[in-house]
């Protein structure tokens, strides 16, 4: 492992030296020092100058791009090792778990597309959380049936049975090529022998302080006496490093029916959760078949339910086709304008069709069919915005996009790997398992606790993701591969709650209409409609004459902070193009 100690190059500087022909040993977002001189396997890389703006990283035999530098070089070494693209992604899923501990996790779930060069085949592995045998649908109501503030959020009964670990342990079993504890072995000593904390992991440690501080598990390890750890401090988890240990050795029987299941369970009976040791030993990881649609020639791959995300990005893909969105330009109002609307509809749809598919019937082929796209664009107005007046209005989402996380590899033979995991938001819950190291989740506030009450991603549903137990909450997250002829094009995803399916729909359009790289796509302000609230939410760098054109539309427009951060690889016939998102400073891509 690279100490972290690492000379930032910025990504200019980097572009000019490979502009001169210099090759770079492994090419990176921030290069780490000392390089490692394996120059005769680096080809000498030369940019398209002249027509990028902001230029990606660019390699020639695998990509990683994560919200993490250090798990980013993980993923790297596992490639050069000789490991595929699962063997990677499983690597940096454990690492993310100790270097990004407000997203990356054990205690939580998530989603994975696999592209299988060989076979040609794209899997879906769905290790989202389920709920506990006791939930009931009420459990976040109280005697007059109004929703309780943060129990669904904070409490013990806000946490799902987590299926990282399973989910992780499957990827590694089916598709990898490594045996499971040597791609836990660089999370192992990252977590025993620690890591300085980021700026970025300080000011989110800052924010979330009384969440963490009301768990004594939690304080031992993220708190220095009263306070939690600042900037430049060795953030060391020594507990984590066990938990993972038993990973490595017992594979992840280990987490669902071994010493570290004991210790979920005890902690749930210690404070009056629903999770018990027999919940844990139920778990499973189920493998679906991704929704499939097509835009413009290429194929789109995404997350089915219990993921609403592959399913409207491919209904707004059906819808959008039909409007020449490269003529009328990338961040055009026009552009904007058709986006919102679609996004509108889809939003609406999903409050009321989407859920655990194994529990209610998904319209998944009706909402993603071309007839329906038909008739659904058949009420967009090109000039005028539709009101969302029929839905009560929502309130506005109070939280911001930092909790979940998405990872991007490709391996040199053609696999490639999309995964997007999380523990709801940032930390979770915010308490540790006692004894374990480990955050558990609050996913259970993605249920509809009540319907038209909206979760914290201002989302409201009824039935068909009321809480029942051992069924999944309803998710955005949205790990996508787009293909071009049937071979892995784009993969991409994003945190974001509500807005990773408009972040993700907007970074397919980005790359298809506009032939944006992954580094422009990255860099342009991005648009999200949810339908309710009414509000057009959008970043700064809109331009005012953008904003005053939507507002003459009908448009509310509100200005809020960013959404999003992609980790987005592009697969071009001369190499591999990646970007970590600039949202987030702590992102890296790297490949050799
Ligand atoms: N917890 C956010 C999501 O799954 O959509």
């Amino acid at each position: 492992m690279t100490p972290p100690t690492a000379r930032l190059l910025p990504v200019a500087a980097l572009a000019s030296l490979l502009a001169l022909g210099l090759s770079a040993p492994c090419f990176a977002q921030a290069v780490s020092a000392p390089a490692q001189p394996t120059a005769s396997a680096q080809p000498s890389v030369r940019y398209d100058i002249g027509y990028d703006i902001f230029y990606p990283v660019r390699a020639q035999n695998g990509m990683v791009a994560s919200e993490h530098r250090l798990a980013t070089e993980v993923g790297v070494a596992t490639l050069k090792r000789g490991g595929n693209a699962v063997d990677a992604a499983v690597a940096v899923g454990f690492a993310l778990a100790v270097v990004l501990p407000n997203a990356g996790n054990l205690g939580g779930g998530g989603f994975m597309i696999v592209h299988d060069a060989k076979s040609g085949r794209d899997v879906a592995i769905d290790f989202r959380e389920m709920a506990p045998a006791k939930a009931f649908r009420d459990m976040y109501l109280d005697g007059q049936g109004k929703v309780v503030p943060d129990r669904s959020l904070y409490t013990h009964l806000a946490v799902g049975i987590p299926g990282t670990v399973a989910g992780l342990a499957h990827a590694q079993e089916k598709y990898g090529t490594l045996p499971l504890a040597e791609v836990i072995a660089p999370a192992i000593k990252l977590a025993r022998e620690g890591y300085a904390v980021t700026p970025q992991l300080a000011g989110l440690l800052e924010v979330e302080r009384d969440h963490l501080a009301a768990w004594g598990a939690t304080r031992a390890v993220f708190f220095k006496a009263e306070r939690p750890l600042r900037v430049g401090e060795t953030l060391v988890q020594e507990d984590l490093a066990k938990s993972l240990e038993l990973i490595a050795a017992q594979g992840a029987k280990a987490f669902y029916e071994g010493s570290i299941a004991e210790k979920i369970a005890a902690e749930m009976a210690k404070n009056n959760g629903f999770i018990t040791a027999d919940d844990l030993k139920s778990y499973k990881v189920v493998e679906r078949e991704p929704v499939s649609g097509t835009y413009r020639g290429y194929t789109v791959k995404s997350m089915p339910p219990p993921s609403s995300g592959g399913v409207h990005i491919v209904q707004m893909l059906n819808i959008l086709e039909r409007y020449p969105l490269k003529e009328l330009g990338a961040g055009s109002a026009q552009t904007i304008h058709l986006m919102a609307e679609a996004m509108k509809l889809a939003f609406a749809d999903r409050s009321e069709y989407l859920g655990d598919p194994d529990f209610t019937k998904v319209p998944v082929k009706g909402l993603t069919a071309r007839a329906y796209a038909d008739e659904l664009a058949a009420k967009i107005d090109p000039d005028k915005a539709t009101p969302a007046s029929t839905i009560k209005p929502g309130k506005p989402a109070p939280y911001e996009s930092d909790q979940t996380t998405h990872f991007s590899v490709a391996d040199s033979q053609g696999n490639v790997v999309s995964t997007t995991y999380t523990l709801n938001l940032n930390f979770g819950s915010g308490i540790v398992a006692e004894g374990t190291g480990i955050l558990l989740n609050n996913e259970m506030d993605d249920f509809s606790a009540k319907p038209g009450v909206p979760n914290a991603f201002g989302l409201i549903g009824g039935d068909a993701n009321a809480v029942q137990p051992f069924k999944r909450p309803l998710s955005s997250m949205s790990p996508t591969i787009v293909l071009k002829d049937g071979k892995p094009w784009l993969l991409t995803g994003s945190p974001g709650g509500s807005r990773i399916i408009t972040t993700t729909l907007e970074t397919v359009i980005d790359h298809i209409d506009f032939a944006m790289n992954p580094a422009e796509a990255a860099a342009l302000p991005r648009v999200h409609h949810q339908w309710t609230p009414d509000e057009l939410r959008v970043e700064k760098g809109l331009s005012p004459d953008t904003v005053k054109l939507l507002e003459q539309k009908g448009h509310k427009v509100a200005v809020k902070p960013t959404m999003g951060r992609t980790q987005t690889i592009q697969l071009r016939d001369d190499g591999l193009y990646g970007f970590s998102d600039p949202r987030n400073p702590d992102g890296m891509t790297a490949g050799y």
